[in-house]
């Protein structure tokens, strides 16, 4: 095949129609279980202003510093959002939704960009699903969002998995942490990467997260949070532990979990999956507490996570998990000749509304070569229809699995295959 001339863009993939029946199956299966949880659908544009994500991610991520797709076109500043979390908490603001009362549990699915170099599992527009719940610090709150995650992959039937939690503590906790933090690492900062070197003032927990080699030796040793959690983080994270106990959900706690994003306090949690390469995350979320306010809104405690749907799919294919069933068609409408044609073009609607699928051949092929074409369309029955047919007002309808024909009108041809088939 000659190279085309024009590809997608590096780290942005195509959804083909072989591929596209299992996204919408786990998409059909995300709005059940967020039903059945009650949560509701929040659905934002793709590009957001530029200061909202460099404000709400932070200014000294990887996602903002090196990732984000950001352009200007007039005076407006556009980047392509690289997570959900920031823009869900400017539509709460921008919206006043603390009015509608109560918490809000929003969910959503799509696409979010982030410049990586692409690899398996690692993509520039990729999917997400994900859910915030605004307005609760209650730990119910944490727990029903983990819950909610682990029940998506649990219908689905992945269940290799490592929940890893951590808590990250509130700002009282978390000063005096960084404060032990910068003490220990002082010493050493020298000999640790340059990265590191620059989180060291601003965000030194963020070190924790380095994947640089030469920073893992001073990482393995540093204090971890626990020991310096306040009466208050501690009670709380304390509560989530039992409450996910409560529900036999299995966690392991990792005191350097940090994630990588700015806005996370109290709770942070991960999901890890062995069936994954190196681009492990299946999930991750936790607790931004301070998030609403700083981006305008009035001081709203929140949690939420967010999982990659293409590395949902990648275990799914790891572990022989056909998220969709075999595509198929009810009917196959063959023809011969132009009258035929203008009967079935006129009887498929009918079909249709009797709630049936349907199609016919749309190129004037030959008979032989429709009856392939229903076979690779996975046909259930070919209606064929002739001229003879077309005279007497009779039709014959082909079982294709079992190569049963029989000669049926038309009315008898919808009630037997709707009685079958619906
Ligand atoms: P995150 O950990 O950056 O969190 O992303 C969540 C998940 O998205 C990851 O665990 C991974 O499965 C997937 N993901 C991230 N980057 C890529 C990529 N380049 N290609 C494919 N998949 C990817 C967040 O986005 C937070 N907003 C989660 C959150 C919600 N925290 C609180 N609320």
């Amino acid at each position: 095949m000659p190279k085309p001339k024009y590809t997608t863009h590096l780290g942005m993939v195509d959804i083909l129609p072989d591929e596209s029946p299992k996204w919408r199956a786990l998409e059909q299966i995300i709005h059940e279980e967020a039903a059945k949880f009650n949560f509701e659908e929040i659905r934002t544009p793709i590009m957001e202003q530029t200061e909202l994500i460099v404000r709400g991610v932070g200014q000294l991520t990887d996602i903002v510093s090196k990732e984000i797709f950001a352009f200007e076109k007039g005076d407006s500043h556009y980047v392509l959002r690289p997570e959900l979390t920031a823009p869900v908490v400017r539509a709460f603001v921008e919206h006043h939704m603390q009015q509608r009362g109560g918490s809000q549990k929003l969910y959503y699915i799509g696409p979010m960009f982030r410049a990586e170099k692409p690899q398996k599992g690692r993509q520039r527009q990729f999917h997400q699903f994900g859910l915030e719940i605004l307005g609760s610090d209650d730990p119910i709150a944490d727990v029903e969002c983990i819950a909610f995650m682990m029940r998506i992959y649990q219908r689905i039937g992945i269940k290799n998995f490592d929940l890893k939690l951590n808590s990250v503590g509130d700002p009282e906790s978390r000063e005096a942490y960084k404060e032990a933090l910068r003490a220990y690492l002082k010493p050493n900062l020298d000999e640790m990467s340059e990265l590191s070197q620059k989180r060291f003032e601003k965000n030194p927990m963020r070190i924790l997260d380095s994947k640089e080699e030469e920073d893992q030796p001073f990482i393995e040793q540093a204090p971890v949070i626990q020991d310096y959690l306040n009466e208050e983080s501690k009670e709380h994270f304390e509560k989530v532990k039992s409450y996910l106990d409560d529900l036999g959900i299995a966690y392991s706690l990792d005191p350097h979990l940090v994630r990588g994003m700015d806005y996370y306090t109290r709770t942070a949690f991960e999901l890890t999956s062995s069936d994954l390469g190196s681009q492990d995350a299946l999930a991750g979320g936790g607790r931004y507490d301070l998030l609403v306010e700083e981006v305008g809104g009035p001081s709203t405690p929140a949690v939420g996570f967010a999982a990659g749907m293409e590395r949902l799919m990648i275990a799914c294919e790891e572990l022989g998990i056909e998220l969709a069933e075999e595509k198929s068609v009810d009917v196959y409408f063959v023809t011969l000749g132009d009258a035929a044609r203008k009967w079935a073009l006129t009887h498929l609607p009918k079909t249709r509304e009797a709630g049936l699928s349907a199609t016919m051949d749309y190129m004037s092929r030959s008979m032989k070569a429709q009856m392939k074409d229903a076979n690779r369309e996975n046909a259930l029955y070919t209606l064929i229809i002739g001229d003879n047919e077309l005279n007497e007002g009779k039709f014959t309808l082909r079982n294709m699995k079992e190569s049963e024909e029989m000669p049926l009108s038309f009315d008898e041809i919808i009630e037997k295959l709707t009685k079958k088939l619906l």
